[in-house]
């Protein structure tokens, strides 16, 4: 039986502006998951909104105050990553699921019959942090990996702070004061990792790992259980 793995893949990660390191990232990509594939591990991979969550809900701000109505424009980017990411995979011939589930109950069941499930989001209130979370509980994953565009967790934000410190261990409850748990992020807004991820992370032990999903290799390394660059959040 395949080891099921969950990644919330940051949507960022499929747009970086030079179109050669994109092409680079995707065929780290398609490496990786074929590497995988052969040891028998599954990956549900949960995408990120990216750029067109930010530019549509931008875009419908200024006409609509609802933040659930702002959410569902960024649900329909994350739904449109997750699509890009899972035909790209399909072309490399793996066992990519055809469908993009809409709930992790749902994805949670395709992971038993396929090496890769693709999704976004699901609901409004949260971002596919959580999603992937929840999908990585449901799935029975040992942990859930975030793969985003910085190195690390910080003792505070690095693109203000140019002294901020990175942690290569912290525990879920130190995670959770950095994100400031209890609070809800607006439409289109981040934090190194959602509150309600890290909620649901402390109500099941599950444990996390930060990584910057631009270096693969380091990703790879938090997949399959190996010493990683990155932050390990320990329940
Ligand atoms: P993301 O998960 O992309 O947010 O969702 P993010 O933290 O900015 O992640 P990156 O930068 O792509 O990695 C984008 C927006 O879509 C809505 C929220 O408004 C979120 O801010 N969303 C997403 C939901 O409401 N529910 C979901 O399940 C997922």
């Amino acid at each position: 039986m395949a080891t099921i793995h969950v990644i919330a893949l940051g949507g960022s990660l499929l747009r970086p502006e030079e179109a050669e390191k994109r092409e680079q990232w995707f065929s780290r990509l398609k490496q990786m998951v074929v590497h995988l594939e052969g040891m028998q591990h599954s990956i549900g991979i949960v995408v990120g909104g990216g750029a067109p969550a930010r530019e549509g809900i931008e875009v419908a701000r200024k006409h609509i105050s609802d933040e659930n109505k702002l959410d569902k424009i960024g649900i329909a980017a994350t739904r449109l990553n997750a699509s890009i990411i899972q035909q790209v995979l399909t072309e490399v011939g793996i066992n990519v699921a055809e469908e993009i589930p809409s709930t992790t109950s749902h994805a949670a069941d395709l992971l038993q019959s396929h090496s890769i499930v693709c999704m976004g989001g699901t609901v409004p209130g949260h971002t596919t942090d959580a999603v992937a979370t929840s999908l990585a509980i449901e799935a029975g994953a040992e942990i859930c990996i975030i793969a985003t565009n910085v190195s690390h967790v910080y003792d505070s934000d690095p693109r203000v702070n140019e002294n901020a410190k990175p942690f290569t261990e912290i525990s879920l409850s130190q995670l959770g004061e950095i994100c400031g748990i209890g609070t809800t992020l607006p439409a289109g807004t981040s934090s190194v990792v959602d509150p309600i991820a890290v909620e649901r992370a402390i109500s099941a032990s599950l444990d996390l790992a930060v990584v910057d999903g631009r270096q693969m290799d380091r990703l790879e390394n938090a997949i399959l259980g190996l010493e990683f660059e990155g932050t390990k959040i320990s329940a």
